[in-house]
């Protein structure tokens, strides 16, 4: 049986109380995480905790984890059992901290497969962390904090009492960019949750219902964001398109397609801000798209001419058996709205092989549909049962090695598309805001085009943060070559 580190903390105090301590913060999963990532590091920095990629110099070592498909989360167990190895031969002891999607589903049976967990928070719970740190150190016991930002769902478990501190929700002052995306550009959460209960997904279970966060919050997170030198910014939400609905008491059902709507005045809102040269967002429902939003990116030159719209599958009836509210004929109407805008305006999507009872025929209307669309790239995914959802009930599953044939088949499909798509853009003049120095290729700049693509510019002067107008001149499957005008 393992020995497990729990009681190592609370005598943790080394003879200088005010030298930082060190976190490795490592994220798995959708850029939500991410950004709850850098809240939890700007509330630890507030600490007096410094971020660190070494193991052994950590004190505190937290796992912000996914679980939408059973790899993800089969990823976070043998995690936890190689840091099981590593902090055991350390002579430093470090605290284990678990977040995300994981720690919400799995719980307590969590804290029982991995003793070597010191602290368990869900995404609802993320203000708490403070609280738990001093709760773990102060007992020297696991504890758990899970639930939703709902007080009525929530479920804390520790020695003590954890006080009900604010949601999550509420505005986190200013944050720090630390994984994915750089500072130039920064992700912001205008909503939790979800609503939609669509058969596959985990989600609704592990993030609760959807809860928006208010516009004014929002503004004032992107502004101070500004002002620190973002140029780029990505609202997030599972759902962003029924963005504001519950604050009006709307039902998303009832929302019209030609309505505009909150999300609309966000975006508007947030696009008017000073110093801001970009506005995404993600992830974007086809139920809630609509046509106001399909036109504000014509007059919104900010919003630039990109959008993930995932459709998961390119049939009627697994789209029903999926729950997922749209036809293959309503979702091409919204993918014409956004043409109309621009006969080159770029999508891209998320699909699902393998649902169950999917037939050779059913999957083969997804690949129709992919070049229906012409999709830039997509994110494509083996159907993986979760524990509660409704489809993992569902009778006919399909074994795992048709799911893998439908997989490469349709990424074979997809890569041949992505790179004569990317072969288009050569010769063509684009604006790209740049991110980032290549660390492999000094000299050498990363950054998208308003369509998304990713493009590398070799420039002899640094022009992080810039605009810059450039002349494609090659392409390969994953990224352009500009030259810089
Ligand atoms: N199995 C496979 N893929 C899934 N996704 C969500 N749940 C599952 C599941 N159970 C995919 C969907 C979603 C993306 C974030 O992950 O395509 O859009
Ligand atoms: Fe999951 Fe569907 Fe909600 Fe997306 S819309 S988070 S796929 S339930």
């Amino acid at each position: 049986m393992e020995t497990m580190s729990l009681v190592d903390n609370p005598t943790d105090e080394t003879t200088n109380q005010n030298a930082p301590k060190k976190v490795v913060i490592e994220t798995w999963g959708c850029q939500m995480n991410v950004a709850d990532s850098e809240t939890m590091l700007e509330m630890l920095r507030s600490r007096n905790y410094e971020i660190t990629e070494s193991l052994d110099d950590a004190d505190l070592v937290l796992l912000n984890t996914c679980h939408i498909r059973e790899k993800a989360t089969h990823k976070v167990i043998s995690r936890l059992g190689r840091l099981r190895e590593i902090t055991s031969a350390k002579s430093k002891p470090t605290t284990i901290a678990v977040a995300g999607c994981v720690a919400q589903a799995e719980g307590k049976k969590l804290l029982k497969q991995a003793p070597n967990i010191d602290i368990l928070f869900g995404p609802g719970k993320i203000s708490e962390l403070p609280q738990l740190l001093d709760e773990h150190k102060k007992s020297g016991q696991q504890v758990l904090s899970i639930g939703f930002a709902n007080k009525n769902t929530s479920e804390t478990q520790s020695s003590q009492e954890t006080p009900e501190s604010a949601s999550i929700l509420e505005p986190v002052g200013t944050k720090t960019a630390i994984h994915g995306k750089t500072e130039i550009s920064r992700y912001v959460n205008i909503a939790q949750g979800c609503n939609n209960f669509c058969t596959f997904c985990v989600v609704p279970f592990t993030r609760g219902r959807e809860i928006s966060r208010s516009k004014e919050d929002i503004l004032q997170e992107c502004s101070s964001m500004l002002q620190q030198g973002a140029k780029e910014i990505t609202l997030l939400g599972q759902n962003v398109n029924s963005y504001g609905l519950d604050l009006l008491g709307i039902n998303s059902n009832d929302f019209h397609p030609d309505d505009g709507g909150p999300f609309v005045d966000l975006l508007a809102a947030v696009a008017s801000l000073d110093g801001l040269d970009r506005l995404r967002f993600t992830t974007s429902n086809p139920h809630d798209f609509t046509r106001p939003l399909a036109q504000l990116f014509a007059a919104q030159p900010k919003l630039g001419r990109y959008i993930h719209l995932p459709v998961q599958c390119g049939n009627n009836e697994v789209l029903a058996a999926m729950k997922r509210k749209v036809t293959v004929e309503s979702y091409l109407e919204r993918v014409n709205w956004l043409r109309d805008v621009d006969p080159e305006f770029a999508i891209s999507t998320d699909l699902i092989v393998g649902f169950p009872g999917e037939t050779e025929e059913q999957f083969e209307g997804t690949l129709e549909l992919m070049k229906a669309v012409g999709y830039s790239f997509v994110f494509a995914f083996k159907y993986s049962p979760r524990k509660g959802t409704a489809a993992a009930r569902f009778r006919q599953q399909i074994p795992e090695e048709v799911k893998s044939q439908r997989l490469a088949k349709l990424n074979e499909l997809q890569d041949q598309m992505t790179m004569a798509s990317n072969q288009k853009e050569i010769g063509r003049h684009r604006q790209v805001l740049v991110h980032y120095e290549s660390k492999k290729d000094p000299g050498h700049y990363y950054g998208r085009t308003e369509q998304f693509r990713l493009v590398k510019i070799p420039s002899g002067r640094d022009i992080i943060g810039h605009l810059v107008e450039v002349d494609i001149i090659d392409a390969n499957k994953t990224a352009l070559l500009g030259r810089l005008l």
